[in-house]
């Protein structure tokens, strides 16, 4: 088997006396599009912040492409090619909805201040390529219209996509969604869903992907990791999971027999 693109090693987070991520254990295969369900306050979105470097884990590892990641800051695992979006996004609400997108593509490897500095007109192709993807992506979000207006007038399922667009502007490998799709309008909830499958057939990219609705869940995922109370208690396929007695346990909240 190949080694896995994410293998998370019996993570622990705590806040204070609450273990909100406590021993979890998991593996993303490359290309695959993985969902991370579970009920609120499964420790879902902290997981996502520890495997993204925006919290450090307190036990355990993560590995992101066979190496070590659980111990670098976020910026580098992102320039990596891990990117994350936020369950509640963090739009910079002053600059342009474009200026939010093409700040995104800084600290990429194809911008070396150095070597711009030195080739002028390799910048200025640069900036232009930068440019022209930027706003392939808001075409793409349905936000082309509003690129030059503040991103601060934006609602929040637009925010969302704003934020989707931010993520695949660094060309990243591997994409950790936190509820894409929740407060965004459902027709465009569904054209978010059909780029991950695009994205992912064509690009290459496997994402892992936290969501609420099970239907969108079954239909879009190929693999289905479950957390409860911090731990994974199930993975499988949409299938498997679906009929797993410990996973609907979990979400009816019926205490399992020990
Ligand atoms: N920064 C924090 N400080 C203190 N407690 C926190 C913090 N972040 C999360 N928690 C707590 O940790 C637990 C797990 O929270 P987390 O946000 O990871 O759950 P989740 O699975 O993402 O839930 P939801 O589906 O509601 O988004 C919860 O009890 C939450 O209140
Ligand atoms: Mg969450």
């Amino acid at each position: 088997m190949s080694t896995p693109i994410l293998a998370v090693r019996e993570v622990v987070r705590t806040f204070g006396g609450l273990r909100a991520v406590d021993g979890a254990s998991f593996d993303v295969e490359q290309g695959s599009i993985t969902a991370l369900i579970g009920p609120n306050g499964a420790g879902k979105s902290t997981l996502f912040n520890v495997v993204s470097g925006f919290l450090s884990a307190e036990g355990g590892s993560v590995q992101f492409e066979g190496r070590r990641i659980d111990r670098a800051p976020s910026h580098r695992i992102a320039r990596r090619g891990l990117v994350r979006t936020f369950q509640v996004p963090r739009t910079l609400t002053r600059l342009s909805v474009l200026d939010n997108v093409l700040l995104a593509a800084s600290g990429h490897p194809g911008e070396r201040l150095s070597g711009l500095l030195l080739r002028p007109a390799r910048a200025r192709a640069y900036e232009r390529k930068t440019r022209h993807r930027a706003h392939e992506l808001l075409e793409l979000v349905r936000l082309d219209k509003h690129a030059q207006d503040y991103a601060g007038v934006l609602s929040g399922g637009q925010r969302k996509l704003l934020d989707f667009a931010r993520v695949l502007m660094t060309e990243p490998r591997l994409v950790l969604l936190d509820e894409p799709m929740a407060g965004v309008n459902p027709v465009l909830g569904r054209q978010l869903l059909e780029h991950v499958l695009q994205l992912r057939a064509e690009g290459g990219m496997t994402f892992l992907f936290v969501e609420h609705d099970l239907a969108v869940v079954m239909e879009a995922s190929d693999r289905v990791i479950v957390m409860n109370e911090g731990r994974v208690i199930a993975s499988g396929t949409p299938t498997d999971v679906r009929s797993d007695e410990r996973v609907v346990d979990a979400y009816l909240g019926v205490v399992p027999p020990t």
